[in-house]
């Protein structure tokens, strides 16, 4: 195991101080005590934030794999690596041991290499939670293939863009999927979407609910007959610190998703680093996370961090009502889990339950919890740390994102710490800095502005795949020479940070995060509508939810008002995915637009709160008189 694990305030703040006083001797120790590498690096690191570019351990040799995987074997070869809860609580969870991890993955890998994938291919992953999804991962991983994992709750249109927009030859995918009282069939969606994917060549296709679906000759493979076929000796490919490990799309406030290109090394290093410290993880410890492998927390803080520490990983496929509220209760009793991992949004839902889902669980293993995704309200916080901690558990309110690949922001057990509300302070290597408006830092305590970060860490995403250009414009622009998070926050007397949440036009919606314009530019597409425009506000459960505002062409047949929603949100799941249907629509006459024509979502978003008489000055607008109209029939 390990031994970067921090223990105690003093060496926390020892160790934050040699991170910041000298971040390559720092980073050097660190990887080089607790990973194997088949070559050493030359150089820690070299960056510059203009162009931009970073590199971290350049020179080294690696296959991240050995160190999720092989390194283990001796030691806990038995030990259980991923432990699999499925959906219908009647069917037995699974106790993958490495050894067998081993051997899947393995498999799986000659599996990829006999179909053609070579190392630089990119490989799409749309899967359910099911344990072939985190081994298709490490199997991508082990041959030096780039994965793409796209949630599986995406519609085949956002798939096929995430497909073409990468050139994946291959996707990995289901018959279908268990949600619930529910099945989805995944199956006809990646048809759907391959209609318009010339590039792949192959779909493995898993079989997890034996529904009958079609196999087109020649492309279509069942999975399981090519893993028994094949060897279950694959050894790693030897990979460069930066070669890309994977892509993983976020929303943009505008245009396409951007691909985000993570490399192997410095991901690898930061993200077991920060899972032993944030989770305080012991080598009997089972650790659940609840998020989806489709996103980045599920790549870092179920696959990669954890495996890397040799930890025992839950996997659960199912949701968290089904088949009643006590589901994850249910789950933490049965597998004694002492790490719990989740989104404000889930403890809401599930705080509005009757305590009695709670209630008739033994919750006693727990030792961490955790938060991520959005900021959590002091009423959830509360809830989660009386009724599921005990208030014995320190909440870890981890704020980091996509790009960042792992945690940046957040307490560490027994060392820092907590407040509600607050991620309270940055991990060792970390350097956060609030700008205001101007692109002034704003030094000393009691400050608010936006949050940036000063200096390389080993996971930050190197790029967008296939356009630098945005990744400089969208990350690096806004504050020369620092990385621009596209948050909020603020910093207390005693320096602890509050995120006070996106100050671009992305909405987190359930922890989702949303960006406007491709949600408008779906609606647009609808035959009767002129424009339209999307704001958030708060929303109990939610965090946030969508509020749109759609102006109607002067035709629109004889639809009603109800039709046109119910058609313009059919349209939104079909384009995006049914997390992006809005939750209010309201048909204006027109849009509030300044002079040169911009939509003024500073105004709109003020009456979907219900901010009437707040709105500022809006004499400069272009047409101010529909301001007026937009809040008669305001819904709120
Ligand atoms: C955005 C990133 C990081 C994994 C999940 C989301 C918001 C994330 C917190 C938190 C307040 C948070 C930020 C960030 N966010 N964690 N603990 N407190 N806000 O990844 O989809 O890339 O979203 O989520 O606004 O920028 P993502």
């Amino acid at each position: 195991m390990s031994n970067f694990q921090i223990k105690g305030l003093a060496n926390y703040k020892s160790t934050y101080q040699k991170s910041v006083d000298d971040p390559k001797a720092f980073w050097d120790a660190v990887a080089a005590e607790n990973f194997v590498w088949q070559k050493k690096w030359d150089k820690t690191l070299s960056w510059d934030f203009e162009k931009p570019e970073v590199k971290w351990f350049e020179g080294a040799k690696l296959n991240i794999t050995e160190n999720c995987i092989d390194r283990h074997l001796e030691t806990r070869g038995d030990k259980t690596a991923i432990l699999f809860e499925p959906n219908d609580p009647n069917e037995k969870a699974l106790h993958i041991s490495y050894n067998e991890l081993s051997d899947r993955v393995n498999r799986f890998a000659n599996v990829l290499k006999s179909n053609g994938i070579a190392k630089g291919d990119r490989v799409c992953i749309y899967l359910p939670m099911i344990p072939e999804l985190a081994v298709a991962v490490l199997a991508c991983a082990r041959i030096g293939a780039i994965h793409s994992v796209v949630f599986a709750g995406f519609s085949s249109t956002a798939l096929a863009t995430r497909i073409n927009d990468s050139d994946c030859k291959m996707v990995i995918t289901s018959d279908g999927s268990f949600r619930g009282d529910k099945t989805i069939d995944l199956k006809s969606i990646v048809d759907d979407a391959l209609l318009d994917c010339p590039v792949v060549a192959t779909v493995l296709v898993a079989k997890r609910i034996g529904s009958n679906i079609q196999m087109k000759d020649g492309r279509d493979k069942w999975l399981q007959p090519e893993l028994d076929a094949a060897s279950p000796i694959c050894p790693p490919e030897v990979m460069d610190a930066e070669d890309p490990l994977f892509i993983l799309y976020t929303s943009g406030s505008t245009g396409m998703p951007k691909g985000m290109v993570h490399t192997t090394a410095g991901y690898m290093v930061y993200t077991a680093y920060t899972f032993s410290n944030v989770f305080q993880y012991q080598e009997e410890d089972v650790y659940w996370c609840t998020a989806d492998i489709g996103w980045i927390t599920g790549h870092s803080y179920i696959v990669y961090g954890p495996l890397a520490n040799g930890a025992t990983t839950v996997m659960f496929e199912g949701t968290p009502s089904y088949p009643d509220c006590g589901r994850f209760w249910q789950i933490v009793e049965k597998h004694k889990v002492n790490q719990f991992y989740t989104a404000p949004t889930a403890i809401r839902a599930l705080a509005k339950e009757s305590l009695s889902n709670v209630s008739g669980h033994d919750l006693s293993s727990l030792k961490v919890l955790g938060t991520v995704g959005e900021p959590i309200n002091e009423e959830a916080w509360h809830w989660y740390d009386e009724y599921i901690g005990k208030q014995n558990c320190p909440i870890v309110d981890t704020w980091w994102q996509t790009e960042t690949g792992g945690i940046l922001i957040s307490p560490i057990p027994n060392a820092t710490k907590t407040k509600p509300t607050y991620a309270t302070l940055p991990l060792p290597g970390i350097q956060p800095a609030l700008f205001d408006e101007n692109g002034v830092e704003l030094n000393g305590n009691n400050q608010e502005g936006r949050l940036c970060i000063k200096h390389p860490w080993p996971s930050m995403a190197r790029t967008i795949w296939g356009n630098h250009n945005r990744y400089r414009e969208t990350y690096f622009s806004a504050f020369p020479g620092t990385y621009f998070t596209g948050d909020g926050a603020l910093r207390d007397e005693d320096g602890l940070y509050r995120i006070t949440g996106r100050v671009d036009d992305v909405i987190i919606v359930s922890g989702h995060n949303l960006g406007t314009a491709p949600i408008e530019d779906a609606i647009n597409e609808h035959l009767f509508v002129a424009e339209s425009a999307i704001v958030g506000y708060p929303h109990e459960i939610k965090g946030s939810a969508l509020y749109g505002y759609v102006t109607l062409k002067d035709t629109v047949g004889d639809m009603s008002e109800e039709e046109l929603k119910t058609e313009i949100n059919a349209l939104i799941a079909k384009l995006i995915g049914p997390i992006a249907k809005l939750d209010k629509i309201q048909f204006t006459n027109g849009l509030p637009k300044t002079r040169s024509g911009k939509i003024m979502r500073r105004i709109l978003r003020k009456i979907a709160c219900g901010e009437m008489d707040n709105l500022g000055d809006i004499s400069t607008l272009l047409n101010p008189e529909v301001v007026e109209s937009i809040k008669e029939s305001a819904l709120v």
